[in-house]
């Protein structure tokens, strides 16, 4: 059984093929040009994804041997995402599926990451806590079987990954933010700035909206502007920073992890490449006896992979989907449950 796997939801157009269970190739190519406009411009991201999609599918075919006729099922990210870059993936698919008469998986780009961890030697072992921290979204999840999940929290302002990439722009330090502050910020050890965690109503809520304003403040307050803060004053913003998104995200895990029952934590998503995240993670799966799931970055990043792995899972459940289905921007157009229900 051969899965072709395409993702397109932002700025990585991505071609995954699993065959037999094992993961054959994942071809990965970043839009690096958006990196000059500060943020991914859509219909730029459209426009690349158009292009590049058709040679990565021939490369990753000649790759694994095979021929476009050896794929049995086709699966592509539907939502949520850039609507016209889904469109480009999605529409793709189900032509191909349409051609080749064979059968076509839309995948909910979340539950791709939420699986990422099944690509790994070592898996997760349900029930599970998965943390979401991607650009677009922050959820904390029990993840009780293939086709099972609980939300327990999400962002109820901005997600992780955009938090660190609105600071970044704050601090002049390019885009993606994530590995710029994680650079900026390597070497240090305490933060000597106490930027506010914000408390939600919702026990498992996040909110990281309030804490880029604090950042802005500070920089106003003490520089003026971000071109006149000294190089060693921005390394600590950019730390104390990190540490205090660090510090909302574990202290709901670790709530989660005290109040219900899990096997294993799974993190998962672009911020997931966090190193001091994940060190942080792994003393809270040290302390309370649980195993620790957390991607190689190729599969932590938007990747195929991780949407043909879902279109397997989802095939192998017994689901069925025609070519109607249709690409979704956000999760309230269809939450990352409903494709379960169909
Ligand atoms: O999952 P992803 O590749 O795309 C989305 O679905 O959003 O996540 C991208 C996000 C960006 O916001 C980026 O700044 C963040 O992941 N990111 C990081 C790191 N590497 C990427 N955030 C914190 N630390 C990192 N090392
Ligand atoms: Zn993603």
């Amino acid at each position: 059984m051969n899965i072709l796997g395409i993702e397109t939801s932002c700025d990585e157009t991505s071609v995954a093929i699993i065959s037999d269970g094992q993961l054959k190739i994942n071809l990965i190519f970043s839009q690096e040009f958006h990196k000059e406009f500060g943020g991914v411009v859509p219909e730029l991201s459209s426009r690349a994804h158009l292009q590049l999609l058709m040679p990565l599918i021939k490369k990753a075919l000649n790759q694994s041997f095979l021929s476009l006729n050896q794929i049995d099922l086709i699966a592509a990210t539907a939502g949520p995402g850039l609507i016209g870059a889904l469109l480009v993936g999605l529409t793709f698919a189900k032509s191909l599926a349409f051609s080749l008469n064979r059968p076509f998986i839309p995948v909910n780009h979340i539950e791709g990451h939420v699986f990422s961890g099944f690509l790994m030697e070592q898996k997760p072992e349900f029930p599970y806590l998965c943390l979401v921290v991607s650009g677009g979204h922050t959820l904390l999840l029990i993840v009780k079987s293939d086709t099972e999940i609980e939300q327990l929290g999400t962002t109820i302002d901005d997600a992780a990954g955009e938090a660190f990439d609105k600071v970044a722009k704050l601090l002049g330090l390019g885009y993606p933010g994530g590995p710029k502050i994680q650079s900026a910020a390597e070497g240090l050890k305490s933060d000597s700035i106490n930027f506010p965690i914000a408390h939600c109503k919702s026990e498992f809520d996040f909110s990281f909206s309030g804490l880029k304003t604090s950042v802005l403040r500070y920089i106003q307050k003490n520089f003026g502007s971000s071109e006149k803060i000294p190089p060693e004053n921005l390394r600590m913003i950019a730390f104390s920073f990190q540490q205090t998104v660090i510090k909302a995200l574990v202290t709901n895990v670790k709530k989660a992890v005290e109040k219900f029952h899990f096997n294993s934590i799974s993190l998962v998503g672009g911020v997931a490449a966090n190193k001091l995240l994940g060190i942080e993670l792994e003393a809270i799966a040290k302390k309370f006896n649980k195993k620790l799931v957390i991607p190689s970055s190729q599969f932590c990043t938007d990747n195929a992979a991780m949407i043909a792995y879902r279109g397997l899972i989802l095939h192998n459940a017994g689901f069925k989907y025609n070519l109607e289905y249709n690409a979704y921007p956000s999760i309230s157009d269809n939450t990352f449950i409903k494709p379960f229900i169909q």
